[in-house]
């Protein structure tokens, strides 16, 4: 694939993979792109997302509510053979080095901790989280796949995209077009084909009278 990949031809070959579906077995209902969204750690190590397509991803994240409106979001954006994507790479930790490398973009998520330099903002981490959530919906809808990811080096990252104190590296997020489970080590590839569940609807629900 070329540097500029035309996004309908990322976006059949996610589909045309027989591993790119693995939907939610729900119980009620949901819009396609929520069922469909799941966390791969295959990805097409020669997929380029064009930069149209990475503008309206991240745009969902923009126009994500927050408390407010103090929009406490922010994102390190870096493409795959870029210094900043080597620099992110080498901050994961553990078996998230071995495939994250194959994601086209990855995107550290951080939390401006502060409103100004005295109100603390207590929903700059949910925020954030709801805003990366938008992205990895809006990146479903473009038949793209994330997955987020809690081990790396924080303060690795920090030091190097010089970050103040009152920014929290919260997340990093592979994106990408959605690979084959085969490419993967064995044991990756038992994760990835291990059937996903979760808890029962009324765990979830402290109270539902
Ligand atoms: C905050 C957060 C941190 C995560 N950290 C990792 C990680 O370090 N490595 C990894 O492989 N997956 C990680 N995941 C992915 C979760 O394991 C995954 O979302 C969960 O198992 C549900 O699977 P699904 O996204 O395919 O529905 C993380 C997800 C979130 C939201």
């Amino acid at each position: 694939m070329s540097l500029t990949t035309d996004i309908s031809t990322a976006t059949s070959t996610a589909t045309s993979r027989t591993d790119a579906s693995r939907r939610a077995d729900t119980r009620a209902p949901l819009i396609d792109v929520l069922a469909e969204r799941w966390s791969p750690r295959a990805y097409d190590p020669t997929a380029v997302i064009d930069e149209a397509t990475l503008t309206t991803v991240l745009e969902a994240a923009r126009w994500a509510p927050s408390a407010s409106n103090n929009q406490p979001a922010r994102f390190i954006v870096a493409r795959r053979g870029s210094v900043s994507f080597a620099t992110i790479h080498d901050a994961l930790r553990g078996f998230n080095r071995t495939w994250a490398d194959a994601a086209s973009v990855l995107i550290v998520s951080v939390a401006q901790l502060f409103i100004d330099d005295t109100r603390e903002n207590p929903w700059a981490r949910y925020d954030l989280g709801q805003a990366v959530a938008h992205l990895t919906i809006q990146a479903q809808h473009e038949g793209l796949h994330t997955h987020q990811m809690g081990g790396f080096d924080g303060a690795a990252i920090a030091t190097a995209f010089d970050l103040n104190d009152d920014q929290a590296v919260v997340t990093v997020t592979a994106l990408g077009v959605i690979g084959k489970a085969a490419d993967l080590t064995p044991e990756l590839r038992e994760r990835e084909i291990a059937p996903r569940t979760r808890k029962p609807l009324a765990e979830l629900l402290l109270a539902n009278d």
